[in-house]
C-alpha cells in the first residue's frame, strides 16, 4: 500500500506569525508531497511497500550505502516527526522529567537551548538537528542512556545511527526562507522560545524509555 502524506496536526495558519500559512502550504503542501510521491514512485510493486515507514527508512540507508529511495524516505519520515515536534503556543521550557534529563545532561536548560541552537546553526547546507537518547553502551564507557544533541546532513536521521529521536528541527532553506530569508538563528530561537511541543517530547520519552534505561539502577528515581 502507498504511503499518504498526513494532514498537519495543526491548521496551516495555527503557527502564525512565527511560522506563516504561505511556508506551510509549500513546505508541507509542496516539499514533503513530493517526497511522499516519489517514494511511492521508486517502490511500487516491491516488497517494501508493506513496511512501516521508519523501517524503510533504516532498511533504505543500508549502513551507510544508502539506496536510490534513501532520500525520499527518509524525508518522508523526518518530516513527519518535524511537524509533530511543533504545536501552536508552544515553546519555552519543558517540566517533569524532560526538564529532569536535560539539566542532567547538558547542565541547564539554557545550556541545552545553547547547544542545540549551535548544531542547528552550523549544519552546514541542508538538514536537520535533533535531540535524541542514546542507549547505554553506545557512547565510551556510561552505564546508562542519555540525551544529547546531533545534527544530520540532507535525510539522513538518527533512527539510522541507531539512536532514539525525541525532538528535530529541519534546517533546510525551505522550512525558513519565506520567513526569515537567510536569519536561520532567528528561525532557531523562535522554534525554542514559540513552537516546541514538549508534549510530544515528553511522549517520545517514554517510548524511548522501553528500550533505554536512563538511569542507573540504583538511583531510578527522580
Ligand atoms: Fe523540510
Amino acid at each position: 500500500m502507498a504511503f499518504q502524506l498526513k494532514p498537519l496536526p495543526f491548521e496551516m495558519d495555527a503557527l502564525e506569525p512565527h511560522m506563516s500559512k504561505q511556508t506551510l502550504e509549500f513546505h508541507w503542501g509542496k516539499h514533503h508531497r513530493a517526497y511522499v510521491d516519489n517514494l511511492n514512485k521508486q517502490i511500487k510493486g516491491t516488497e517494501l511497500e508493506g513496511l512501516q515507514l521508519g523501517d524503510l527508512v533504516k532498511h533504505a540507508y543500508n549502513n551507510g550505502n544508502p539506496t536510490a529511495y534513501f532520500n525520499n524516505a527518509g524525508q518522508a519520515w523526518n518530516h513527519d516527526f518535524f511537524w509533530e515536534s511543533l504545536k501552536p503556543g508552544g515553546g519555552k521550557k519543558p517540566t517533569g522529567e524532560v526538564l529532569h534529563l536535560i539539566e542532567r545532561d547538558f547542565g541547564s536548560f539554557e545550556a541545552f537551548a545553547d547547544e542545540f541552537k549551535q548544531a542547528a546553526a552550523t549544519q552546514f547546507g541542508s538538514g536537520w538537528a535533533w535531540l535524541v537518547g542514546i542507549p547505554a553502551g553506545s557512547h565510551g564507557e556510561d552505564k546508562f542512556g542519555k540525551l544529547a544533541i546531533e545534527k544530520t546532513k540532507d535525510a539522513v536521521n538518527p533512527l539510522v545511527l541507531g539512536h532514539y529521536p525525541l525532538l528535530t528541527i529541519d534546517v533546510w532553506e525551505h522550512a525558513y526562507y519565506l520567513d526569515y530569508q537567510n536569519r536561520r538563528p532567528d528561525y532557531i530561537s523562535t522554534f525554542i522560545d514559540e513552537l516546541i511541543s514538549w508534549e510530544a517530547v515528553t511522549a517520545r520519552l517514554e517510548q524511548a524509555k522501553a528500550t533505554i534505561n536512563f538511569y542507573d539502577v540504583k538511583m531510578s528515581s527522580i
